[in-house]
C-alpha cells in the first residue's frame, strides 16, 4: 500500500475487539480499496431505506471512487476511514468539505455499517475516530450531517456524540413516491 506524495496521513491504523469477540481494524481508505468500497455501497444500499441511494443507485464507477479517494487523502480538511473485519469492509465514515477558504472549516459527515454488524458499536467507534481527527486537525470547526427524521438508530447516536438538531428539511428524500423529512444536525468543535 503506497502513499502518494500528496497524501496527508490522518490516522494510524488500530484494532479493537468487538462484543462478538471479532477484531475490527480501522484505517484510512486507500486508492486500492476503490473496488471494495463500490461493492460495499452496493451492498448497504439494499439494507435500509435510510440512505440517499437505493439498490443499484450508487453511481460511482471504480475509477470515480479511486479519484475521490485520492482527493480525500490529499485534502487537509477531509477524512475517509474504513472498518474492516477479516479483510472485509463492514463500515465506512467520511467527512467531505470544500477547499474554499470561506468554507473549509466545515463539511458533512456520512456513516454506514453493514446490517449484519449493527449494534456492535462500530458506528460509535468510527464517529469517535472522525471527531478525534477533526479536533486534532485544527482546520475543521464544525461537522454537519443530514439524517432522515425516521432514523431511529442514527439520531440517538448523533445526539450522544454532541450533535444538535439545527433544522428540519421537509420532503428531502423521496422513496417510491413517499416523501421523508431530514434533520440538519451540527457539532461545533
Ligand atoms: C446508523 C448506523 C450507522 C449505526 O451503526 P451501528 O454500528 O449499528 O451503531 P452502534 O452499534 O455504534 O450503535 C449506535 C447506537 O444505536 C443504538 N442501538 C444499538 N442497538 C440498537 C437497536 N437494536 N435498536 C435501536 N437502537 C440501537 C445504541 O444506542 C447505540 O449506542 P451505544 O453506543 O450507546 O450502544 C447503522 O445502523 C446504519 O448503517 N444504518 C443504515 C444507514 C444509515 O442510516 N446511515 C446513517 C445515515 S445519516
Amino acid at each position: 500500500m503506497e502513499n502518494s506524495n500528496t497524501d496527508i496521513i490522518k490516522l494510524a491504523p488500530f484494532t479493537r475487539e468487538l462484543k462478538n469477540g471479532k477484531t475490527l481494524l480501522v484505517r484510512e481508505v486507500t486508492p486500492e480499496d476503490a473496488e471494495a468500497v463500490v461493492q460495499y455501497y452496493h451492498k448497504v444500499s439494499g439494507e435500509s431505506q435510510l440512505l440517499p441511494f437505493g439498490p443499484g443507485e450508487f453511481d460511482h464507477t471504480v475509477e470515480i471512487e479511486r479519484d475521490l479517494i485520492k482527493k480525500f487523502r490529499a485534502a487537509d480538511n477531509q477524512f475517509n476511514a474504513l472498518a474492516l473485519m477479516g479483510g472485509e469492509i463492514v463500515g465506512i465514515t467520511f467527512f467531505i468539505a470544500s477547499a474554499r477558504p470561506r468554507l473549509k472549516h466545515t463539511g458533512e459527515l456520512a456513516i454506514t455499517v453493514v446490517k449484519e454488524y449493527w449494534g456492535y458499536g462500530i458506528a460509535s467507534l468510527l464517529m469517535d475516530t472522525l471527531i478525534r481527527w477533526a479536533k486534532g486537525a485544527g482546520i475543521v470547526k464544525k461537522i454537519n450531517l443530514r439524517v432522515n427524521t425516521n432514523n431511529e438508530r442514527g439520531i440517538p447516536l448523533y445526539l450522544r456524540k454532541g450533535f444538535v438538531v439545527e433544522g428540519r428539511m421537509e420532503k428531502e428524500v423521496c422513496i417510491n413516491g413517499e416523501f421523508f423529512d431530514s434533520y440538519w444536525m451540527g457539532l461545533k468543535l
